[in-house]
């Protein structure tokens, strides 16, 4: 399948792994750039820009097809040292950078000087055409359903997508709740040139995570998330457990008085002890609404190839069966 995301980033898939913290290691990327896709190494997870740089070299000896760095521009006290990240992405080859968070504005000339490929990840339509505007060269357009820092505007992507189709004139992707080829089908159906899959790509053999986690998603459905962090206006999805729940009471409690440091032994820290040490209910971190779509754990391959196999099956015969007459009316409930 070709679009204008598969010939922007040079991938055989119209398929994106987001960045996410703790999971986009060098095997995660490696594993979905090998199976055709984009795969990303989440910036920030190294502490320092020299580590980034190792795992980029790292990620490189696993695989020899595009890759990305997100970087994400959060709130923080002390901001990282975003040009080094930068130098560290351009001399490690990188022609692909997500960004998230803050506008990346002020590091687009030296993105751009680098001949890098800037996606920026988006949850409303005005700050998608800022993006536009600034010089992105794509989008990935995150609706409410999705798994980490949805924005404060709650649209989903049934409206989201269709709306950001309507504006924009570089291409974009859907991110959020896409987990399978019926989610890719709909995604370029209203518009999109792809897909950014974050929650999903973590339920696979190569996501490097304890097992505990993989089992988690295996376990929950699409009741299992819950908003946190809204009256900071920094809301994040997230998967519930022991300590989001005590989370939730204290901001219950603390209402619209509500400080940081009031739950930032919930919030701060958390995803090494989850990915790393399997502690399921030491705090909060990101996961979809689309925990409920995922019922198994394959390897990345077998996930994309199923992905596209079972995309031009939808197009091809359940689609295109509507229009001549080749489905039953009785199948059409069912994917054909
Ligand atoms: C565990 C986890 C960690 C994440 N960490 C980041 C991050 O550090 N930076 C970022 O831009 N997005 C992050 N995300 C968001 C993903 O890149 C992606 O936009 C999101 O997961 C899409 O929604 P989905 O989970 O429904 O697929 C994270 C998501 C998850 C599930």
């Amino acid at each position: 399948m070709k679009t204008a995301i598969t010939e922007l980033f040079g991938i055989q898939h119209p398929i994106i792994q987001g960045g996410m913290h703790y999971v986009g290691f060098a095997e995660m990327a490696a594993a979905v750039s090998n199976a055709g896709g984009l795969g990303i190494i989440t910036g920030l997870t190294q502490r320092t820009p020299e580590l980034l740089a190792n795992e980029i070299a790292r990620c490189r000896d696993m695989t020899d097809k595009p890759i990305g760095v997100n970087l994400t521009f959060l709130p923080s006290f002390t901001a990282p040292p975003y040009p080094e990240y930068i130098a560290a992405i351009r001399e490690g080859g990188v022609k692909a950078v997500e960004t998230a968070g803050r506008s990346p504005e002020q590091y687009m000339p030296a993105l751009k000087a680098a001949g890098i490929k800037v996606i920026h990840k988006c949850t409303s339509v005005r700050h998608s055409l800022k993006a536009e505007r600034i010089g992105c060269d794509a989008v990935s357009v995150d609706g409410f359903e999705c798994g980490g820092h949805p924005g404060e505007d709650d649209i989903p992507n049934m409206i989201l997508l269709p709306r950001a189709a309507d504006e924009l004139r570089i291409p974009f992707v859907a991110s959020g709740g896409m987990a399978d080829a019926r989610s890719l089908v709909a995604a370029l159906s209203m518009g999109a040139a792809g897909m950014n899959m974050g929650t999903r790509f973590i339920a696979t053999k190569e996501a490097p995570v304890h097992p505990n986690v993989k089992q988690a998603l295996l376990d929950a459905t699409e009741l299992d998330t819950r908003l946190v962090m809204r009256a900071l206006r920094n809301t994040e999805r997230v998967l519930k457990n022991k300590g989001v729940d005590e989370l939730l009471e204290i901001e219950r409690e603390k209402g619209a008085t509500l400080k940081i440091d009031d739950i930032h032994e919930r919030v701060a820290g958390v995803y090494p002890k989850v990915m790393i040490d399997g502690e399921m209910d030491a705090g909060a971190w990101s996961c979809g609404m689309v925990v409920g779509l995922i019922n198994d754990i394959p390897t990345v391959k077998e996930l994309i190839d199923r992905i596209m196999a079972e995309a031009e099956a939808i197009i091809r015969q359940r689609l295109t069966g509507f229009l001549d007459g080749t489905i039953e009316p009785a199948r059409t409930r069912a994917v054909a």
